[in-house]
């Protein structure tokens, strides 16, 4: 967002050891204030897809590791992508070692189709491995509430 958020504050009651805890944690991997960590931690937990209603418009990635020798594994996955052609934007093939591929499906859509379309992928025989995640929810408009002011407008 290129416009400045208007913040508030707010009082959370916790534990001693539990938030001493959290802030050595927090400053191991390089934050400067509590603010900031607990900001990341409240916008991972609105896109925890588990929580995530279905008929929301995400993006993200589905990963899986699988191997390449079981029979027809390979083009099943070739079947299904090109099924969900409209959902997946890119995808990126690594091959790990002898038998083993590992790839990455970048997916765009509807949630509830790539929750169907990660589970098609993880039933496969010769799937070890397959993981969805959410990494972006498409905030839908609500009325006025949020309505854009004119392009030009300032
Ligand atoms: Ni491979």
């Amino acid at each position: 967002m290129a416009e400045k958020e208007e913040l508030t504050r707010f009082g959370v009651s916790i534990p001693v050891p539990l938030i001493e805890q959290f802030d050595r944690s927090i400053a191991e991997q390089g934050y400067t204030n509590r603010s900031e960590a607990i900001r990341d931690l409240v916008r991972k937990s609105l896109i925890d897809d588990a929580k995530l209603q279905g008929d929301k418009q995400v993006a993200g990635t589905v990963v899986l590791v699988y191997d390449h020798h079981a029979s027809e594994l390979s083009s099943s996955l070739m079947e299904l992508q090109h099924q969900y052609h409209h959902d997946i934007i890119s995808t990126m093939h690594v091959h790990l070692n002898h038998d083993q591929c590992l790839e990455i499906l970048v997916v765009r859509g509807q949630l509830a189709r790539l929750r169907t379309l990660h589970q098609q992928i993880q039933v496969l025989k010769g799937v070890l491995y397959a993981e969805l995640s959410v990494t972006y929810v498409v905030e839908e408009a609500t009325g006025n509430q949020h309505s854009h002011p004119p392009v030009n407008g300032k």
